[in-house]
């Protein structure tokens, strides 16, 4: 991890001497890029980043409740900290994240040791309460959250995630989103072109705007109007964004996806159930044959588009015959690649408390259906990029392998290429020569 300074400094015979901190994420990009801004605020107190939570004056979980699984892993990692605390009390524990919203107080309760808490919208009040030391919580609402800018310490040079868009008004019935980030609020278009300005001055390639649902940005511009302005960065030459949702995919946005150079030919598109009947249930806005209408549309007019998704099993109600339909969907659409997750009933959504929750075990076996199918799906895919050629940004040494390269297609494809150092941060054209379920291995040509 980056050590942002000298563990002492000493200028003109003042000592200044920098705290440690240990931060955890969990959960998903929005959480990753809030982590980064919590460092960009943190590195301008004078902490460091250390690797272990046993030599941090400070320790932050940004925590995510979108599933009990990542609830689970939270609460069990906080219980470790406890002996930490009780070693060195000076320490300060920090609850971070969706969780710390949907809790609040509670969290004091669950564990005593915890100083501060303070959900996703109140991040710029970190320097208050590391200087103020005692015992905090800030869990409101945040209507000026879009105009807040926030310094944000980003992990490489190359990739950069940038905001949007915060919160959600969707309300789908499982989501308990809406009521930990709040309603939705665009983040005005000229604070996006000027943070992007500037990442392309410092050497930024690519961006991936980010937001619950990126298709209903709106300030001044709409969506199609943001891609269009930024297409024009000198510098960034490749623009992704994450997440879009199908009932606000319109005919002009895929239009302007496919005129606009930079931006990249991948849609993360969650369909979530193959059967409208569960799709109306999980408020979702739209019918399995309109999503459809959208695949094909993509299809038509964006050459090679990749098309990823998310799919949940075990839905309340969710009947055989359901479920067959969603396995159906996966063999019709052919998505390049899925995340699916066992329904996980959340406090405060509707659909916690509806009725026919279906058994765990007919959960865990649908899901393992449905991977299985979508495995074998993306590993055809994959083989049939064999011998073509693609660009790729290369990233760096790739995480598994350290005699390889790692980087991505435009279609969001991890590719691995024998190490070369001299084209690290490059574009560059690489041949596939295997193609795998999870990666492709390739050549440059
Ligand atoms: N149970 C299971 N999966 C969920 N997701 C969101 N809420 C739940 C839940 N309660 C999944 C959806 C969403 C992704 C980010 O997480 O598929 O698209
Ligand atoms: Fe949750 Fe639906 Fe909003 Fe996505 S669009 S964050 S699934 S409520």
């Amino acid at each position: 991890m980056t050590k942002w300074l000298q563990e002492c400094d000493i200028t003109y015979g003042l000592i200044i001497m920098y705290k440690n901190v240990y931060i955890r994420t969990f959960g998903c990009q929005m959480n990753v890029h809030d982590s980064e801004k919590i460092r960009g605020i943190l590195q301008e107190e004078g902490y460091l980043l250390t690797d272990s939570p046993r030599t941090a004056d400070l320790i932050i979980f940004n925590t995510c409740n979108i599933r009990q699984k990542a609830e689970q892993k939270f609460y069990s990692e906080l219980g470790r900290t406890k002996s930490h605390k009780k070693k060195r009390p000076e320490i300060k524990i920090l609850v971070a994240g969706c969780i710390a919203q949907h809790e609040g107080e509670n969290i004091f309760k669950k564990a005593s040791h915890v100083d501060f808490v303070f959900g996703p919208q109140n991040i710029h009040m970190l320097k208050g309460f590391l200087r103020n030391n005692k015992f905090f919580i800030a869990t409101e609402d945040n209507p000026d959250i879009a105009v807040i800018d926030l310094p944000v310490e980003r992990g490489d040079g190359l990739k950069a995630w940038v905001t949007i868009i915060y919160g959600c008004n969707n309300y789908c019935s499982y989501c308990v989103v809406p009521y930990t980030r709040g309603p939705e609020r665009s983040r005005p278009s000229e604070y996006i072109l000027s943070e992007v300005i500037n990442l392309a001055y410092t050497g930024y390639k690519e961006i991936t705007l980010l937001g619950q649902n990126v298709n209903s940005y709106r300030s001044n511009t709409d969506f199609s109007g943001l891609l269009r302005k930024l297409d024009t960065i000198e510098g960034i030459e490749r623009i992704r964004f994450v997440t879009s949702h199908p009932k606000d995919l319109s005919d002009e946005l895929i239009d302007t996806i496919s005129d606009l150079p930079k931006v990249c030919e991948h849609i993360h598109l969650p369909l979530q159930s193959g059967s409208s009947n569960i799709l109306k249930l999980m408020n979702r806005g739209y019918t399995y044959d309109d999503y459809l209408e959208k695949i094909s549309s993509l299809r038509k007019k964006i050459l090679n588009i990749s098309i990823t998704s998310d799919i949940i099993a075990g839905f309340p109600g969710e009947t055989d015959k359901d479920h067959l339909l969603t396995m159906n969907a996966l063999k019709e659409i052919q998505f390049d690649g899925i995340f699916a997750f066992k329904f996980s009933p959340r406090q405060y959504t509707r659909a916690a408390g509806m009725e026919n929750q279906v058994p765990e075990n007919i959960k865990s076996e649908r899901l393992k259906e449905i991977l299985r199918i979508q495995d074998n799906i993306t590993e055809r895919i994959n083989k049939s990029l064999e011998g073509t050629v693609h660009e790729i940004l290369v990233e760096g040494e790739s995480k598994t392998d350290s005699s390889k390269l790692t980087g991505r297609t435009r279609t969001n494809k991890i590719v691995n290429i024998p190490k070369r150092d001299s084209c690290i941060g490059k574009l560059i054209n690489v041949e596939i020569i295997l193609g795998r379920k999870h990666s492709l291995k390739g050549k440059p040509v």
